[in-house]
């Protein structure tokens, strides 16, 4: 393992409550990132600067570490768990960078996207670039397993979003729907993360299936909970560009619950709003959602799933570990970032 300074992780863009939350895997995240930037090195300028783009815009480091707390918390830490880490963030980078052309998004983690700065077709190739060596970097471990798990989980993360796509401008898009998309693009992603974690530090099936349900039901949370920041948070503290569902025809659990309980002429003219936004849409959506409730709604929907999410914990004997990840439950439904 690494020896570097954990300050590496006080970055700017890592805020000062996350540096916190990380400190007891500070090691093992600098390792990782050590992993990330190796894996990806290319001999060629212009796709090293792509990769140098992808690397220094830092995003919250999530999912390594949900593999590491997870890892902590269920054992001790092998040096399969950093290499680990470095793949479930190189696969989310991957679909960030792929995610950004699809909602034609200029503002990522405080930068300019890849699409934004080098253009479509770059962005495709670098978001594949990124996927392709995730996955050989998953295979240089001794068993076939993480690959076999991870391909697994974006194989429904892919499927995720092309369900996504294909609902846009669903006006109709009930909850169920709503809830079986989020699962997929992102919910996989970090229930695979934790299972991981779980798995390489030995633990047992019944632990590894608890971790699982752990990332999953935090995953869900945490989407939630960025579909609210969408139409509700400041692109200052969030570093990407905001409103993107909106003028994407999305439809997030918000809306769904705000169309749901508005009397019909509402419901019919916030649908007209979501069928043809504006450049206004955003701003005048944001009454209806406070006064109905639906944005209380949302976040209670967040809550109730992160508390599920702590609940899966309970499996674990007590630790430092263990009492950062149920910190994180809490996190991920009062985060502006
Ligand atoms: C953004 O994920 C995409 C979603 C699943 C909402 P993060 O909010 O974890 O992005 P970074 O890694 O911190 O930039
Ligand atoms: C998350 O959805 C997409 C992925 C899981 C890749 P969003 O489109 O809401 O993510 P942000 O808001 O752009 O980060
Ligand atoms: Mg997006
Ligand atoms: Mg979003």
């Amino acid at each position: 393992m690494s020896s570097s300074s954990p300050s590496v992780l006080t970055k700017e863009d890592i805020g000062r409550k996350l540096a916190t939350v990380y400190a007891p895997i500070a090691a093992e995240l600098v390792e990782a990132e050590r992993i990330f930037a190796a894996e990806l090195a290319s001999r060629f300028p212009f796709v090293q600067n792509l990769v140098h783009h992808c690397a220094d815009f830092r995003g919250k480091r999530l999912r390594p570490a949900l593999v590491l707390l997870t890892g902590q918390a269920c054992g001790a830490l092998t040096s399969d768990h950093p290499v680990l880490a470095a793949v479930v963030e190189m696969i989310h980078t991957a679909t960030l960078v792929h995610d950004d052309i699809l909602d034609e998004a200029f503002i990522r983690r405080h930068a300019a996207t890849v699409n934004a700065e080098w253009g479509n077709e770059t962005a495709v190739l670098m978001g594949d670039y990124l996927f392709t060596h995730a996955f050989h970097l998953a295979a240089s471990l001794d068993s076939t397993l993480a690959c076999r798990w991870i391909g697994h989980a974006t194989n429904l993360v892919c499927e995720g979003e092309m369900q996504q796509v294909h609902n846009r401008g669903n006006i109709d898009l009930d909850e169920a729907a709503y809830f079986e998309i989020i699962r997929g693009k992102t919910a996989e992603l970090t229930a695979v993360s934790a299972r991981l974690g779980a798995h390489y530090a030995g633990a047992d099936a019944a632990t590894v299936e608890a971790m699982d349900n752990f990332g999953r039901d935090l995953g869900v949370a945490f989407q939630i909970a960025d579909d609210v920041l969408d139409i509700w948070g400041d692109e200052k503290t969030t570093g990407k560009s905001l409103g993107t569902d909106l003028d994407k025809q999305k439809l997030t659990l918000p809306l769904i619950r705000l169309i749901a309980m508005s009397p019909p002429a509402l419901a019919d003219r916030i649908r007209h709003m979501v069928a043809e936004p504006t450049a206004e849409t955003r701003e005048e959506l944001r009454p209806h959602l406070e006064s109905s409730g639906a944005l209380d709604y949302a976040w209670n929907q967040a809550k109730v799933y992160a508390a599920q999410a702590g609940s899966a914990l309970e499996i674990l004997p007590e630790s430092a570990a263990k009492g950062l990840l149920r910190n994180l439950t809490h996190y991920v439904v009062r985060r502006s970032a």
